[in-house]
C-alpha cells in the first residue's frame, strides 16, 4: 500500500493487526520510550504516527516526519505531550482515546480514595515489615467516607465516573471547573458546582480530573493545599504536574492535609524524594488505565483513528 505507519512503542496485538492491515508498519523494537533523536528518526516519511504519552509531538517532530504526514493517533486520552495547534496549522489530524478508559481510571481514583482515607497501604507495609500489632479500639484508625464530601476538580467523563462511585458509597459530591456540567448530569450525580476556593475549603476528599494545561500546571500548590481542611485527602489520577509535588510533600509532612493518593507524578517515573518516606501518602505507578481490556480498547481505538484518516474517513475520536 506504500503508506508508512510508525508505532513508537509496542501496543496490544489487535491494534497492531489493524495497523499492519492499513499500511507498512514500523514498530519500535524497544520496550521503552524512544529518545527524542530515535523518535525523530523513526517518524521520517511517516503517513501516520501512533504515539504514547511520553512522546513529545511538536514542530520539530513534524519537520522530521515530513509534509506527507496525515495523522497522529495518541494512545491516551490526555494529550499534554502534543502541540495540537502545530498539527492543525499543518493540516495533520490528531486523535486521542476518550471513553474507553473512563471506568478503569475512575476505579483507580476510588481505590486511592479508600487507600488513603483507610490507611490501607500503610497497614500492608506494617505487616510486611513484621511489625508487631494487635487489634485495639484505637489501632490505625482512618476516616470514614460515608456522608463526607468529595470535591471533583474537572467533571469530565472520568470525574463523572468517580462521582458515581462516590454516590454509591454515600458521599456528597461537589465539583469545580470552568464549564458547568449539563443539568441532567448534575441531577444524576446530585453534584453541585462550586468555585475552586469553596471546593478546597469544604471537601473531605479532593480528586483531580482536569487535563494538564498551562492553566492547570501546579493548580494545587502550597497556597491551595493550605486552603484544604487538615483532615482532608488529595487524590491525583490525571497528570502529575497539576500538583506541586514538593509543596505536597511539605503539606503532608507538616499535617497541613491528612493524606494523599497519587497515581501520577511530576517527573515520571521519578517521585519526589520527600514523598517516599511519608506514611500518609499512597504511591502507585500510573496504573489508571492499566487493565488488559482497557489497554486493548485504547490501542484498537487509536489504530482505528489512524487507519480511518489514511483511508480518507473521519476518525472515530478526533481532537482537531
Ligand atoms: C491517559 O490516557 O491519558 C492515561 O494517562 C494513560 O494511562
Amino acid at each position: 500500500m506504500g503508506r508508512r505507519i510508525v508505532v513508537t512503542r509496542r501496543i496490544p496485538e489487535p491494534a497492531l493487526d489493524l495497523l499492519a492491515g492499513g499500511g507498512e508498519m514500523w514498530l519500535s523494537p524497544h520496550d521503552r520510550p524512544l529518545s527524542v533523536e530515535e523518535l525523530h528518526e523513526a517518524v521520517a516519511g511517516a503517513d501516520a504516527v501512533v504515539t504514547l504519552l511520553h512522546d513529545r509531538v511538536d514542530d520539530v517532530l513534524l519537520d522530521a516526519a515530513g509534509p506527507q504526514l496525515k495523522v497522529v493517533a495518541n494512545v491516551a486520552v490526555g494529550y499534554d505531550n502534543v502541540d495540537v495547534p502545530a498539527l492543525t496549522a499543518r493540516g495533520v489530524r490528531f486523535t486521542n482515546t476518550p471513553g474507553v478508559l473512563t471506568e478503569a481510571t475512575a476505579d483507580i481514583a476510588f481505590a486511592l480514595i479508600l487507600m488513603t482515607t483507610r490507611r490501607l497501604a500503610e497497614g500492608e507495609r506494617l505487616i510486611r515489615a513484621g511489625t508487631p500489632w494487635n487489634w485495639s479500639m484505637f489501632f490505625m484508625l482512618g476516616s470514614g467516607i460515608q456522608a463526607k464530601t468529595l470535591g471533583i476538580v474537572g467533571l469530565g467523563q472520568i470525574g463523572q465516573a468517580t462521582a458515581r462511585r462516590a454516590r454509591a458509597f454515600g458521599m456528597d459530591v461537589i465539583y469545580s471547573g470552568r464549564r458547568r456540567a449539563d443539568e441532567a448530569v448534575e441531577r444524576d450525580l446530585a453534584a453541585r458546582h462550586v468555585s475552586l476556593d469553596e471546593l478546597l475549603t469544604t471537601a473531605d476528599v479532593v480528586s483531580l480530573h482536569c487535563p494538564l494545561s498551562a492553566d492547570t500546571r501546579h493548580l494545587i500548590d502550597a497556597a491551595r493545599l493550605g486552603q484544604m481542611k487538615p483532615t482532608a485527602h488529595l487524590v491525583n489520577t490525571t497528570r502529575g504536574p497539576v500538583v506541586d509535588e514538593a509543596a505536597l510533600a511539605d503539606a503532608l509532612r507538616d499535617g497541613v492535609i491528612a493524606g494523599a493518593g497519587l497515581d501520577v507524578f511530576e517527573r515520571e517515573p521519578l517521585v519526589h524524594e520527600g514523598l517516599l518516606g511519608l506514611d500518609n501518602v499512597v504511591l502507585i505507578p500510573h496504573l489508571g488505565s492499566a487493565t488488559i481490556e482497557t489497554r486493548t480498547a485504547m490501542g484498537v481505538l487509536a489504530a482505528r483513528n489512524a487507519v480511518a484518516v489514511l483511508d480518507g474517513h473521519e476518525p472515530p475520536t478526533p481532537v482537531n
